[in-house]
């Protein structure tokens, strides 16, 4: 067996394990982890919670053989459940297994380590490879196709989205040039690009490419609109009492779990009313005040959890129903890939990744 706690180190472990196993004290309690990776952190659950019992949904089929062998080798297997599907599969993945309601959902956004690290994927731009960067190797879209057909329009929005990329429309414009003669195929194709074309004064620090790749990471992986439409799916299946507790990397990431976790939050009534009326009191209550930062002794050891953001509430009551169906509604949300979302623009994300 691997060493998995050398190949991906869980960020805010004890945090985590804090904020989610309170909710798993009955025998039986099931805790959904939506980003199994390598199970650093659904082990700590289980380890922490002898009665509970685990579902891990990664989209990753590597990620999630890893995760079954360290479950077989530290002794959690019975309780365990492994599922390969797209997180926004929520409510398919609990129907399959019979479930309406479980006591805690974990997300632990973005990349592994291992993802990273894998040369062949194209996810970095320290390593040459295909411009792939499908976190399921199953789907059609690839970083290649999106250099290749995307309009030079389509392409500014996604750099500047989800990159905050300040040079944005002149690689696209670059790319679009490029791409007539020569097909952009791999990783240090795209970094020389960018390379050319960023000025040398204008720099952030590190790679200047590494804004773009992320970019591109996010759409390839439709990983904002996918989180947008998971985490209404996840409020309509808590159980009272039930948490949910969030670790993003990203700004606009951070920011949708924010928004979402506030619908619950605040009562929804015009202020200044003298009295609330029952049916609008906040239905969750927070876990955490603000969002959890890694400590500058964490950041040391695991460069990853520089940027985490970690949210958590607890289901207090029983959602009202208008909040049900809204909740329903936003779960069917299109995929709006590099589409303007609501409330967000280039000024308002931070790179945190990669
Ligand atoms: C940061 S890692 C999780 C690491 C894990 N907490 C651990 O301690 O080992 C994120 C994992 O989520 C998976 N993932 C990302 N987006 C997903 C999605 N939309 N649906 C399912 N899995 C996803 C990735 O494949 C990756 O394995």
């Amino acid at each position: 067996m691997s060493d998995y706690t050398t190949i991906h180190q869980p960020v805010l472990l004890r945090d985590c394990v804090r904020l989610v196993t309170p909710a798993l004290r009955e025998p039986g309690a099931v805790v959904v982890d939506c980003t199994l990776g390598l199970a650093g952190h659904a082990t700590a659950f289980l380890a922490a919670s002898p009665q509970a019992r685990l579902i891990g949904i990664d989209r990753d089929e590597e990620a999630l053989a890893m995760a079954c062998d360290r479950m077989r080798s530290e002794g959690f297997d019975s309780r365990f459940t492994p599922v390969h599907a797209a997180f926004d599969d929520f409510e398919s993945v609990l129907a399959g297994l019979r479930l309406s309601t479980v006591a805690a959902v974990f997300m632990d956004l973005g990349l592994s380590s291992l993802q990273i690290d894998e040369k062949d994927r194209g996810f970095s731009y320290s390593h040459d490879a295909p411009l792939d960067m499908r976190m399921d190797t199953g789907q059609s879209l690839t970083a290649e196709r999106i250099l290749a057909e995307y309009s030079p329009d389509r392409l500014t929005r996604i750099f500047r989205s989800y990159g905050e990329e300040r040079f944005s429309r002149r690689i696209a414009t670059e790319i679009v040039r490029r791409r007539q003669t020569e097909p952009l195929r791999t990783s240090r194709q795209l970094d020389e690009l960018v390379d050319a074309v960023v000025p040398h004064s204008h720099r952030p620090a590190g790679n200047p490419a590494k804004r773009v790749f992320q970019a591109l990471r996010i759409e390839v992986n439709g990983e904002l609109d996918k989180l947008a439409r998971t985490l209404p799916q996840i409020a309509n299946h808590l159980s009272i009492g039930g948490r949910l507790v969030v670790e993003s990397y990203h700004s606009l990431e951070d920011k949708t779990v924010k928004a979402f976790m506030n619908q619950g939050l605040t009562s929804d009534v015009p202020a200044g009313l003298p009295v609330i009326p029952p049916d609008s009191r906040p239905f969750f209550s927070p876990l955490t005040r603000g969002a959890i930062k890694a400590d500058a002794a964490e950041i040391e050891k695991n460069a990853r959890s520089a940027s985490v953001r970690l949210r958590g509430v607890e289901l207090s009551r029983g959602i009202p129903e208008r909040w049900r169906r809204r909740f329903e509604r936003d779960s069917r949300e299109p995929d709006a890939r590099a589409d303007t979302r609501r409330g967000f623009n280039a000024s308002n994300s931070t790179d945190h990744t990669l």
